[in-house]
């Protein structure tokens, strides 16, 4: 017989489980929404979140019947209110109300789907307040790791991943004991750009930088995975998930994105975590832990999945996966930095306003602003001077 390999800590609360959805309007969040509709005896969403799309996010309060809901656009606070008079459903606009939702004390798990640094007061304030947070908003903690750890140390808060690739390794390490881990292998499809010479990328639309192969998501986090900024992200986000320094973070190329990721343990042996890409398994993984929920989510037809390959990611063509690993080995600021210089990056190209391989540049010019930084304030000042830096920085660097 097996020993018992369950984590030794209970759930706490009762089912069921009151749930925040911060960011409900955006892909995530959409799909939370959707596994949390599958078990109204173990979930109760108790609020939602979102930026500015308030037709959308008061049309999921209809359904879904939470008790607050929060727009952060302070513009759309008298539409989301009339839109959602009669209702008994509290309704509240501003940065500082969806920081609030993330403490409410009816939230024992707090979804953090929100894009980008905007997450992090959030998130943060989950992490003061105890809460379970499912984190997919993987810009928190490559801005602030560190105050996020020791915010979840003090208050007994605990993280778990939504990034497949994070629930992928927190799925394999679930059981073993500390210090087992000889390497964490995060995989990445590539992209949409894989196999595309670096010498056309200057032509490449916007249109083309979200269509992912194999994932729909939101705008910023595709066109991440086209520069393989995401993957750079996500090697910052595993580091402080898991503790594990930079040099013992592997990336690998795998485009049919059915392994999700692989823990490389001491004794030589591998556990990696498969299926067929469907965030919603994840999601829930992230909501019914150290539970199992039944759900027919798309299972593999081995006989059908064909040949999965394997290859080295190449940081010549794809430049922002090494800007990522160079800002963590730098540390202080630098990964902040690297971030928010990003945020401009992308919103930039997505407007027009620069080419795919400027963005890479324009990163490089946030992480000249990079110093000293240990506190919420001196991170948040870097993360301005970066974005200023990104913003100014003239484009087009390419011919
Ligand atoms: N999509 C995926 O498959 C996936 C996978 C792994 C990790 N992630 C991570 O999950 C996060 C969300 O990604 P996504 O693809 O779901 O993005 P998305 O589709 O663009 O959605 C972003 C959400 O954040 C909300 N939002 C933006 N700014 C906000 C603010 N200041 N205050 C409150 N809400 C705000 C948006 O609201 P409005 O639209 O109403 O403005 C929307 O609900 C990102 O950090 C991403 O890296 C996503």
């Amino acid at each position: 017989m097996l020993p018992d390999l369950r984590p030794p800590a209970p759930r706490p609360g009762a089912d069921p489980r009151g749930v925040a959805v911060l960011g409900s309007t955006g892909s995530i969040g959409v799909q939370t929404l959707e596994v949390a509709a599958r078990f109204p005896d173990r979930l109760r969403v108790v609020s939602l979140a979102a930026g500015t799309r308030w037709e959308t996010l008061a049309e999921q309060a209809r359904a879904v019947r939470p008790e607050r809901v929060v727009i952060a656009d302070e513009s759309a606070y008298a539409s989301l209110r009339g839109a959602l008079a009669g209702t008994g459903i509290d309704v509240a606009a501003g940065a500082e109300a969806v920081r609030a939702l993330a403490e409410d004390s009816g939230a024992e798990i707090v979804v953090a789907a929100i894009v980008g640094a905007a997450g992090l007061r959030p998130t943060l304030a989950a992490a003061e307040s105890g809460k379970t947070i499912a984190l997919a908003n993987k810009e928190s903690l490559v801005v602030a790791g560190a105050l996020v750890r020791d915010a979840a140390a003090r208050s007994g808060a605990v993280v778990i991943p939504v990034d497949s690739e994070h629930s992928a390794l927190f799925q394999c390490l679930v059981g073993e004991p500390e210090g087992c881990v000889d390497r964490l292998v995060l995989t990445a499809s590539g992209g949409p750009f894989r196999e595309r010479p670096a010498s056309t990328f200057g032509a490449i639309t916007p249109a083309e930088a979200v269509a992912h192969p194999n994932w729909s998501m939101g705008a910023k986090i595709s066109v991440d995975s086209a520069t393989m900024m995401n993957k750079g992200l996500e090697v910052i986000e595993a580091h402080w998930l898991f503790d594990i320094p930079a040099d013992r973070i592997d990336v690998v190329v795998h485009p049919e994105s059915i392994i999700h990721s692989v823990v490389e343990f001491v004794d030589g042996s591998s556990k990696a975590q498969v299926g067929p890409p469907d965030m919603r398994v994840p999601i829930q993984v992230a909501l019914s832990f150290p539970d199992r929920w039944p759900a027919d989510h798309p299972r593999l037809d081995w006989t059908r999945t064909g040949p999965l390959t394997f290859e080295a990611a190449d940081t010549d063509r794809f430049p922002c996966l090494g800007l990522a690993y160079a800002a963590l080995r730098a540390d202080g600021s630098s990964p902040a930095a690297l971030n928010a210089a990003n945020e401009v990056a992308v919103a930039r190209f997505l407007d027009g306003s620069i080419r795919f391989p400027d963005v890479p540049r324009l990163v490089e010019a946030g992480l000249a602003v990079a110093r000293p930084a240990g506190t919420l304030d001196d991170l948040l000042a870097v993360d301005r001077d970066a974005r200023r830096a990104a913003s100014e920085a003239r484009a087009p660097y390419t011919v």
